[in-house]
């Protein structure tokens, strides 16, 4: 398994670009199961997961092909369906999978899903998925590890759904599954993520005819069958976001490009709170400097637009540098505070009461050996060892590649001590 070895102690300087927003790319890549034709997706971010999502559009039969750098392209044609399955062996390895059920379900009627089973962040069921499918009127059965669903007469039916709880892939999900279901969808109480907008986008250059993008109802006419699209994916704001956080951290000066600042208002809010120079120099670039101390300040993980659990483990990385005791609620999972016992491990000062951490600043990180637990967590942890005193070595950084394109390189370019020490191979 690969490490990081970072040398804490340099301010960041220059200027980054991002990358397509993993989030957006996935269920944009299993939408490209809805249709015979050929959909093309620009701006795909060279991660691992993405790799894995192309692997099992690979073993459902879809032709996929990819372009080289900068970041990729994909070109998908599922011609025709010969696997509706997504098999064990790569869920396991990206939960993200599941996306691929309620297209499946939309063009083949019928699917076979392992379940994607806990992760290090909590149990991460999708029973909401699988109720609304119901709704839909698909029969589902879970057997060996599997999620077994069919629509009977092949086709899922209109229905009018409320989800229980906001949930990001099960809204683009069924979504999804709604574009070719019989008659009109109602979703209610659906995830307002940007990600789910752009797949609204996407789905209606395909034929879709969606109502309420950006909302949290969605209205669906289902179609008969729906055309291929070219489409190019959002930047990602939780890239932008931990590069923003490296700037303030280092007390650097980074200008960040091909974002969304409008993506990004909880997170803004929240730094310029701490006292993080933020300016937005316009509508795809930021400059991040920190000319002053920072100050605590509590934050509390919510759904978009409220503040990004997954911009948590690095926030918490920052404000062990703020004055003052920071108090961040995560409210989304009920496990995602792994990274914390490594920040204290690197001489942080944090107390963890049930779903709140008690952040008290400033402390000298001090570098060390540390695991990242999941991908932010990873991204937590580099953030704190750029300014850690000394050497720190961030193992199973495999987490780290599912979702950031280019880390090191695009850190190093910025003035960081920062390199991939390879695995011996066997
Ligand atoms: N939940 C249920 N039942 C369900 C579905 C969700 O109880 O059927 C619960 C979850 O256990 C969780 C909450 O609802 O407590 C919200 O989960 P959600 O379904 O929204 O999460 P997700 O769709 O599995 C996506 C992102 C995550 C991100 C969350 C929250 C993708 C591929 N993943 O996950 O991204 O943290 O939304 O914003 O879009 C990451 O990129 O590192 C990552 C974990």
């Amino acid at each position: 398994m690969d490490k990081f070895r970072i040398r804490g102690g340099r301010a960041l300087r220059g200027t980054v670009a991002i990358s397509g927003a993993k989030n957006s790319a996935l269920p944009a890549m299993a939408a490209a199961l809805l249709t015979a034709e050929k959909v093309t997706l620009h701006n795909i971010p060279k991660v691992r997961d993405l790799i894995t999502m192309s692997k099992l559009l690979a073993f459902m039969d879809a032709k996929v092909s990819v372009t080289e750098i900068p970041s990729s392209d994909y070109v998908i044609e599922a011609l025709t369906l010969n696997h509706a399955e997504a098999p064990y062996e790569l869920v396991k390895t990206m939960r993200a999978s599941i996306l691929t059920l309620g297209p499946l379900m939309a063009r083949a009627g019928i699917a076979r899903v392992s379940l994607p089973g806990g992760c290090a962040i909590g149990a991460r069921p999708v029973d909401l998925h699988l109720t609304a499918l119901e709704q839909m009127g698909a029969k589902i059965t879970t057997s060996h590890g599997y999620i077994e669903a069919k629509a009977p007469g092949g086709r899922l039916k209109g229905a009018h759904i409320r989800f229980e709880k906001i949930t990001v892939t099960g809204t683009e999900n069924i979504l999804m599954a709604a574009t070719l279901a019989e008659g009109e969808t109602i979703l209610e109480n659906c995830a307002r993520e940007p990600e789910v907008t752009d797949l609204v986008h996407l789905l209606k250059k395909m034929g879709a005819s969606i109502e309420g993008e950006g909302t949290s109802t969605l209205r669906i006419q289902g179609a008969d069958k729906l055309r291929g699209a070219e489409h190019s994916v959002i930047p990602d704001r939780i890239e932008a976001g931990t590069f923003l956080i490296a700037g303030a951290i280092t007390q650097g000066d980074l200008t960040i490009m091909h974002c969304q600042p409008k993506h990004l208002c909880s997170l803004l809010a929240k730094l310029k709170q701490v006292g993080v120079q933020i300016d937005v120099v316009d509508d795809s670039t930021i400059r991040v400097h920190n000319g002053v101390d920072l100050t605590a300040a509590d934050v509390t993980t919510e759904e978009y637009p409220g503040f990004p659990t997954d911009m948590q483990a690095q926030y918490m990385a920052l404000v062990t540098q703020a004055q003052g005791v920071s108090a961040v609620t995560e409210t989304i999972f009920e496990n995602r505070f792994l990274h914390a016992s490594e920040l204290m491990r690197m001489g942080a000062n944090i107390g963890i009461e049930d779903h709140r951490a008690l952040v008290h600043g400033p402390t000298k990180l001090s570098g060390t050996t540390v695991q990242a637990s999941d991908l932010r967590a990873s991204a937590g942890l580099v953030l704190a060892a750029l300014v850690a005193q000394g050497e720190t070595i961030i193992e199973r950084v495999y987490h780290i590649d599912r979702g950031y394109q280019d880390i090191v390189e695009k850190l190093s370019a910025l003035g960081a001590d920062i390199e991939r020490v390879h695995a011996p191979s066997v």
